[in-house]
């Protein structure tokens, strides 16, 4: 973590929660997640799109952000079923991500969609959390380097038009995400390194730029993956379904 960049905690809920659990998790972060966290770490909640009016109304003056967890490629129109960046603009949303590798291997997202709803959140102001990461496979072909440099180089185009502070990168090695093995913190230090270079080779800001890990990150591990020199904070699975577990990574982002 470098002390030019605030870190950034955010929970990605996934496909999980209903109305009286999510009340129950806001209620206890509420009490957990004091102004004097909140004022240091850039603390986000990413809940299901149907949940973003519940969590909105209570985010209000937590300090907490609040983030969606995908977003329409084009503007609004007759796209069925689509939530557009200018929705989500005005239910409130900070934050959104992008190309999360459920999205990429469930729902088939190319790099080429994964830019243009980058392209629509810039546009609409909404802050940009973009996801990469490698397949298992990809990695024991020692691979990982030239994979993670493809998924970058297709956003930069549309990178170009962020604010370097409010364009965010995850890099979630997808064989870490829900299996419990996390990337060391030497592996997950090295491919960001290499992502910052990247983004500093293409003439971004890459130092203002954070860059977050994602898979399997729990209280135990995040302090040592967030000691490293460019490890921003962390995009969080699970843990962020469990109020003293996301309190307790949302600290360990203090340093
Ligand atoms: P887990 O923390 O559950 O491994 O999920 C990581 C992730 O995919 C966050 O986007």
């Amino acid at each position: 973590m470098h002390t030019s960049r605030t870190p950034m905690v955010a929970g990605n809920w996934k496909m999980n929660g209903d109305l009286v659990t999510n009340e129950h998790l806001l209620a206890a972060l509420r009490n957990t997640l004091n102004r004097s966290l909140t004022s240091r770490v850039d603390v986000v909640v990413c809940p299901p799109a149907v949940y973003l009016g519940q969590v909105t109304a209570w985010v209000g003056d937590t300090g907490i952000g609040l983030g969606a967890q995908n977003v329409a490629s084009t503007g609004n129109g007759a796209f069925t079923g689509e939530t557009s960046a200018a929705m989500l603009a005005d239910l409130g949303c900070r934050w959104c991500l992008v190309g999360h590798s459920e999205r990429r291997a469930l729902l088939g997202e190319t790099d080429e969609l994964v830019g243009l709803k980058l392209g629509q959140l810039v546009q609409a102001g909404i802050g940009v959390i973009a996801c990469v990461g490698e397949s298992l496979a990809e990695r024991e072909n020692g691979i990982t380097g030239e994979v993670i440099s493809r998924q970058i180089g297709a956003l930069l185009e549309s990178m170009r038009a962020a604010d370097p502070q409010a364009l965010v990168v995850a890099y979630e090695p997808v064989w870490a995400i829900g299996t419990g093995r996390t990337a060391t913190a030497q592996q997950a230090q090295e491919v960001h390194a290499q992502i910052r270079s990247q983004l500093r080779q293409a003439g971004l800001d890459a130092d203002g730029i954070r860059i977050l890990y994602g898979g399997s990150v729990k209280p135990a591990n995040a302090a040592e993956l967030f000691g490293q020199a460019d490890v921003d904070g962390g995009l969080i699975g699970g843990a962020s379904l469990v109020a003293e577990d996301f309190t307790a990574i949302c600290r360990a982002a203090l340093g």
